[in-house]
């Protein structure tokens, strides 16, 4: 593609690895009702809402609650996920990500994030780079979680740029199925042996130049 007019990032798993603090949270929650959850089970969450992520995790132990306890489950996690959080600092920002944040800035490129997650403004402002994105698209934001494309096409309205011009950066497949629905370029964080359908991947943001976006 021609120079990106924007770039869309996750924050989960591509700005900072929060994945060991959900996988904590939800193996506390299952133990407690009963059953063990391993990290394999875990990678099914990825990019997946607090919901839709107890959802699975009751399926996988083959568990009926009503909606009213499901409500009061999902927050009894989230307080000990906003709880391991609570001391994350900007030394947890995953390797590359901040060298390519100011690339991104010398060259006037706007960039948003797009999450999932209801904690990304909490996390941002931790790790210190809530300034430094032009908007923020978290799940507060939206209506339709991934692979829905709204959290993305949101974020280019946002920047005012037209979808077609937006680089997304994603390490869940939900995530890359959302931005490619969006009309998106798609950079795919991670394996490329199991993530599938991004248009380019990278093991970790220390790989990526603007350079390599201007094929
Ligand atoms: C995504 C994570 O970014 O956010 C998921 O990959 C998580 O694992 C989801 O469940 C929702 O996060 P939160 O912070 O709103 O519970
Ligand atoms: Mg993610």
């Amino acid at each position: 593609m021609a120079t990106p007019k924007a770039i869309l990032f996750d924050l989960d798993g591509v700005i900072v690895d929060t994945a060991k603090h959900h996988f904590q949270a939800w193996k506390q929650l299952a133990n407690e009702l009963g059953f063990s959850f391993t990290e394999e089970d875990n990678e099914r969450l990825k990019g997946v809402s607090r919901m839709d992520s107890l959802n699975i995790l009751l399926e996988i132990g083959q568990i009926e609650k009503s909606e009213t306890e499901k409500k009061e489950l999902a927050a009894k996690k989230n307080e000990r996920y906003v709880d391991s959080i609570s001391t994350m600092n900007e030394t947890e920002i995953l390797p590359g990500v901040e060298h390519f944040l100011n690339e991104l800035k010398n060259n006037n490129i706007p960039f948003a994030l797009g999450s999932a997650s209801k904690n990304a403004p909490t996390i941002l402002k931790k790790i210190g780079l809530f300034e430094k994105f032009d908007a923020i698209i978290d799940g507060n934001s939206i209506t339709n979680a991934k692979p829905d494309p709204e959290v993305f096409l949101l974020g280019a309205k946002e920047l005012s740029v037209n979808a077609k011009s937006c680089v997304v950066f994603e390490d869940a497949q939900s995530g890359i199925e959302a931005g490619k629905a969006a009309g998106m370029y798609v950079v795919g964080v991670g394996d490329s042996r199991v993530l599938k359908g991004a248009d380019d991947y990278i093991k970790s943001m220390e790989e990526m130049t603007l350079g390599r976006l201007e094929i």
